[in-house]
C-alpha cells in the first residue's frame, strides 16, 4: 500500500488570484495561475488528507478527489475559509487582491467628457493574518507564502511575523524568473526555530524544482 501519512487530517488550502469587481464587466486581478495552490492540494490528497480547495478563478481542472470550492472575491475567499474550520492544516497559496473597489458601479462604467472615474480602494480582509490571529479555530499548522520581488528573505522574514503563521514559503516571482504562470518555482521554507532563541527563523532554501515536486516537498515536511 501506499504511505498515506496525512491520513485522517483536514487541509485547507487557498490557491489562484482573486477578482474585485470594478463594475458588472470589469476587475482588479492579478498575475497568480493558481499551479502551485493545486498542486499543493493534489499532494495532500495523494498523502492521504481530507482536502478542502478555496480557489479564486484559474484556468485549471479541479483536483481528484479534492473538494474545491470556486470564489471570485476576497471576502468570499475569507468567508468560505471561515466555514471551513476547524482544520488541522491551512496553506494560503491565494495571491488575494489587497484592495478592492469601494465605489463598486452597479452599471457598466461610461466613457464621459467629465473625464476617467475615479477609483476609490479599501483593504481588503487579510486572510492568512485573520486565521492566524484567531483563538478558537486557529489550526495547529498555519502556513503562509510570501511572493517577492526583491529583499526576499528579509521580507519573509518580517511577513512571518507579522501575519502571525508558524511557516512562510518564500518565492522570488521578478519577470525574469518566469515563475508567474510558469511550472517552476524556486522556494525557501522559513519557519521559528523551535528551543531556539525568541525569533530566531530556519530558512531552508531548496533547488529549483516543478511546482508538483515544490508541492510534494512542502506535504513531506508537513507530515514530518
Ligand atoms: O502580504 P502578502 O499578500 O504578500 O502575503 C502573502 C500571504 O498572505 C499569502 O500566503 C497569501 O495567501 C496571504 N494573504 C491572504 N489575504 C490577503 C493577502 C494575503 O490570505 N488579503
Amino acid at each position: 500500500p501506499l504511505p498515506r501519512p496525512l491520513a485522517g487530517k483536514r487541509v485547507l488550502i487557498t490557491a489562484g488570484p482573486t477578482h474585485e469587481p470594478i463594475d458588472p464587466v470589469r476587475y482588479i486581478a492579478n498575475r497568480s495561475s493558481g499551479k502551485q495552490g493545486f498542486a499543493i492540494a493534489a499532494a495532500a490528497q495523494a498523502a492521504g488528507a481530507e482536502v478542502i480547495l478555496v480557489s479564486g478563478p484559474v484556468d485549471l481542472d479541479d483536483p481528484d478527489g479534492v473538494n474545491v470550492k470556486h470564489v471570485e472575491s476576497a471576502r468570499q475567499m475569507l468567508e468560505h475559509v471561515q466555514a471551513s474550520l476547524p482544520v488541522d492544516i491551512a496553506i494560503f497559496a491565494a495571491a488575494v487582491a489587497d484592495w478592492r473597489v469601494a465605489n463598486e458601479g452597479e452599471q457598466k462604467l461610461k466613457k464621459t467628457s467629465a473625464g476617467m472615474p475615479p477609483l476609490q480602494l479599501v483593504e481588503n480582509p487579510d486572510i492568512l493574518a485573520t486565521i492566524s490571529k484567531l483563538r478558537d479555530k486557529r489550526p495547529p499548522l498555519v502556513i503562509g507564502f510570501a511572493a517577492e520581488t526583491e529583499h526576499l528573505i528579509d521580507n519573509a522574514k518580517a511577513k512571518l511575523a507579522r501575519k502571525g503563521c508558524d511557516w512562510i514559503v518564500a518565492n522570488d516571482v521578478s519577470p525574469a524568473t518566469g515563475v508567474m504562470g510558469g511550472d517552476r518555482n524556486t522556494v525557501h521554507l522559513l519557519s521559528r526555530k523551535s528551543g531556539g532563541e525568541d525569533g530566531e527563523i530556519a530558512v531552508d532554501s531548496w533547488p529549483v524544482m516543478t511546482k508538483e515536486q515544490v508541492a510534494i516537498e512542502l506535504i513531506a515536511h508537513v507530515a514530518k
